[in-house]
């Protein structure tokens, strides 16, 4: 299995930045693959001598190799790069339809390029639509400005939900430079650590309480601010998993924001639909990313979800980008309130 990539490491340490550079080999098939990573929590993986991921804001070398490896088994697994870019610097895809041009939206959960909202916000862009960014705070920012620039967005903005009056000045923000929106992209989630790997049985108020307010809550908040500016009606997607209608091994508390988002999403289409504001769910499934991190055995739901899933294959942040930049399209105005798996059809099987 090519998720059993057995690394080897030279035993040498390469000297950068003053300090050691740990190397780690593997060869799978033709594929020839190299880790480095330095104490500071900085890596690259390259294929063949080509980078593909690097990694800069991993708290050590250890956090760094671990997401290196995640990144080069979905590599194997997929053969997708984790961004289609030579030299590491964003690329949007070239099309020529700009089937969205003249609409503006928000894109809320880019943290790097690996990020599902990276996925999203590369494909409204490329169909020509205009968009507002965020990032989550000063150390996120290095890494969103470059997706930031690439996107050539006009509104760049912090947002951290937890800080009470950003998401206020976001959208005071957008209505001032747009004065309408089209379009909200909210792909955020969070649970603290011992909420979300303990049992639902045992969680705390509090851990309870953070999970729902940031998962689900924001979207609500997000949609009673977008809602005066989408005049000409408009469409507002979040992000969900499946493990809010099936008990998935680890995803014990988030399953249940995630079921309550679902929900939500329903309650605000039927509310918000006479209006033209359409409200979906957007299902992927399991992609590594810095947020699947936190969940254990992550790894072992990859593989199932291959296995299992009718089209044997794992979905990629650009196959959820375009199918949630079609559901903003004219074409799919009476279309709402779904929740939309993009998970090759594993929700289908027993
Ligand atoms: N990765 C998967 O397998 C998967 C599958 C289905 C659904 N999802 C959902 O997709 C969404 C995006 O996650 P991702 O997998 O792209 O990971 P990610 O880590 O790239 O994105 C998560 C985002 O949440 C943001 N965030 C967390 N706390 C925040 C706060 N207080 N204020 C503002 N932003 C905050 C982070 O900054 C980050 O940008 C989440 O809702 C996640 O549950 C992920």
């Amino acid at each position: 299995m090519v998720s059993r990539v057995e690394w080897k490491t030279n035993g040498q340490l390469a000297v950068g930045k003053g300090a050691t550079v740990q190397e780690f080999m593997a060869v799978v098939g033709a594929d020839k693959l190299a880790i480095d990573v330095a104490p500071w929590g900085e890596g690259r993986l390259k294929v063949n001598g080509h980078e593909i991921a690097h990694v800069q804001d991993a708290k050590d070398r250890r956090q760094a190799f671990r997401e290196l490896q995640k990144i080069a088994e979905h590599y194997l697994q997929t053969k997708a790069a984790p961004f289609e870019k030579p030299g590491n610097s964003p690329k949007l895809p070239a099309v020529k339809a700009k089937l969205l041009e003249g609409k503006r939206g928000l894109v809320v959960g880019i943290a790097n390029d690996q990020s599902i909202a990276w996925g999203c916000a590369k494909a409204f862009r490329a169909l020509g639509a205009e968009l507002a960014i965020t990032y989550l705070n000063d150390k996120a920012k290095k890494f969103v400005d470059p997706l930031a620039q690439a996107l050539e967005a006009p509104i760049v903005m912090p947002l951290d939900v937890r800080v009470a009056g950003q998401m206020e000045a976001l959208f005071e923000k957008i209505g001032k430079v747009w004065g309408t929106l089209d379009f909200l992209v909210h792909s955020i989630a969070f649970s603290p650590k011992e909420a979300l790997q303990g049992r639902v049985v045992d969680v705390s108020r509090d851990g309870f309480a953070t999970t729902l307010d940031v998962s689900c809550w924001t979207f609500i908040r997000m949609a009673h601010l977008a809602e005066p500016l989408m005049r000409r009606g408009g469409t507002l997607f979040t992000l969900t998993y499946y493990g809010s209608q099936m008990v998935v091994k680890n995803y014990n508390i988030m399953g249940v924001a995630k079921a309550a988002l679902e929900s939500a999403v329903r309650y605000m289409a039927a509310e918000l639909g006479p209006k033209g504001i359409r409200v979906h769910a957007i299902s992927p499934g399991p992609l590594a990313t810095r947020a699947a991190s936190g969940i254990p055995e992550f790894d072992a739901l990859l593989d199932k979800a291959k296995a299992k899933a009718p089209t044997r294959s794992l979905v990629s942040i650009d196959d959820v980008g375009v199918a949630t930049a079609f559901l903003a399209h004219d074409a799919a105005r009476l279309i709402t309130g779904e929740t939309l798996y993009i998970d090759g059809g594993y929700h289908i099987m027993d």
